[in-house]
């Protein structure tokens, strides 16, 4: 066979990045990675279904995704020029970096963050300037922050929030005031916004440089789908547009938003019951003493404990996933756990109270 040198091909950039892993586990109960734990409500299955089945599968969809993307803005609360609807929001982060990111540049980041937004910028070949988290509340370092932007080869900051995976949402005021300080583009991930009661939109209307990054795969239950958004300027939404795959949304996605944005009422009162399941989780976890519970404004929480990855292990002994995030910085003792049904929640609580006597 002939053989290949393959540092001569691939991109030193991409070589040395380590690649997003998630390793696999038997399991009764899944906890581990933000997903609705309702799921598709049985009557919008079976209207997806007899919706998608009426469509003419040989045809590509719709270039423009016109219709979609205007009652993703109406959702949204803003004009259908400043909407970019995409394969995930994943997809989305990466067709921005590529618009925005060239080699050389610098993108500032908090951490611990989502991971994957560090991978993209570094791919691209830019430069990933890092500030830490508040210890303990995780609330934005802004004096680092403002230090970092300050350098001029900073273009663009990424904040998450509610930030994954701690959980935590960041002050309103201080993204606000990043914003006004920095001229290049502020990139907020609000894939958890709906189990929050914060809402950035109204950043958009004062600010030229926040581009907002959301999702239907959380709070929709839409993650097997992929559809996510990102709302911007108009301006830079028509660039992002040229960075986006060509039908990269699928019909079947497309149509599955579509129902999704029709019967939101039924899916709201879901987003509530998580929402309360999430409280009555956090009420039960304080009592416990090798556990601490981090506040939660997403489907998930963020606990602390002395042997995290024996609790890890002694979860999944009961049939229950929950994500081990001792590899992020500041997280070494914590474990994330996602908001399940209330019987999972039950079964999950039955056995940290076994662990407590452990
Ligand atoms: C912060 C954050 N952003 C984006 C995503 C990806 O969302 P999507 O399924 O829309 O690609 C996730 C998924 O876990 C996430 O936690």
């Amino acid at each position: 066979m002939k053989k290949i040198d393959w540092n001569t091909i691939v991109k030193p950039e991409v070589m040395a990045i380590s690649g997003y892993h998630l390793a696999k586990h038997d399991f009764t109960i899944k906890l581990d990675q933000n997903e609705n734990p309702f799921g598709v409500p049985e009557s919008l299955r079976d209207e997806i279904l007899r919706r998608l089945s009426a469509r003419d599968w040989s045809r590509y969809p719709d270039f423009q995704m016109q219709h979609l993307t205007a009652r993703i803005a109406e959702y949204a609360g803003v004009p259908a020029e400043q909407v970019v609807v995409g394969n995930g929001s994943n997809s989305l982060i990466q067709a921005l970096f590529w618009v925005a990111l060239a080699p050389g540049d610098r993108m500032v980041v908090t951490e611990p963050t989502f991971s994957l937004y560090a991978q993209f910028a570094r791919m691209l070949g830019a430069e990933v300037a890092v500030c830490r988290l508040q210890a303990d509340t995780f609330a934005l370092p802004v004096d680092d922050l403002r230090r970092a932007i300050a350098d001029p080869r900073v273009k663009m900051l990424v904040l998450c929030s509610p930030n994954n995976p701690t959980g935590n949402r960041f002050s309103l005021t201080e993204i606000e005031a990043l914003a006004a300080e920095f001229d290049g583009l502020l990139v907020l991930d609000e894939a958890y916004r709906e189990f929050s009661e914060q809402d950035a939109r109204p950043l958009l209307e004062r600010f030229e440089n926040v581009v907002l990054l959301r999702t239907f795969s959380k709070a929709f239950a839409l993650a097997g789908l992929r559809i996510g958004y990102l709302l911007a300027a108009p301006v830079l939404c028509e660039q992002v547009k040229k960075a986006r795959v060509p039908y990269s949304v699928n019909l079947m996605a497309e149509t599955a938003a579509d129902v999704c944005l029709d019967h939101l009422d039924v899916l709201q009162k879901r987003i509530r019951e998580i929402v309360r399941l999430r409280e009555e989780l956090l009420q039960a976890l304080v009592r416990m003493q090798r556990i601490r519970a981090f506040p939660s404004d997403a489907n998930f929480v963020l606990i602390r404990t002395d042997e995290p990855k024996r609790l890890f292990q002694f979860l999944l002994e009961d049939g229950i996933l929950v994500r081990d995030v001792t590899g992020y910085p500041m997280l070494e003792q914590c474990l994330r756990i996602s908001i399940g049904t209330q019987t999972e929640n039950q079964q999950l609580l039955k056995r940290l109270e076994q662990w407590e006597t452990a």
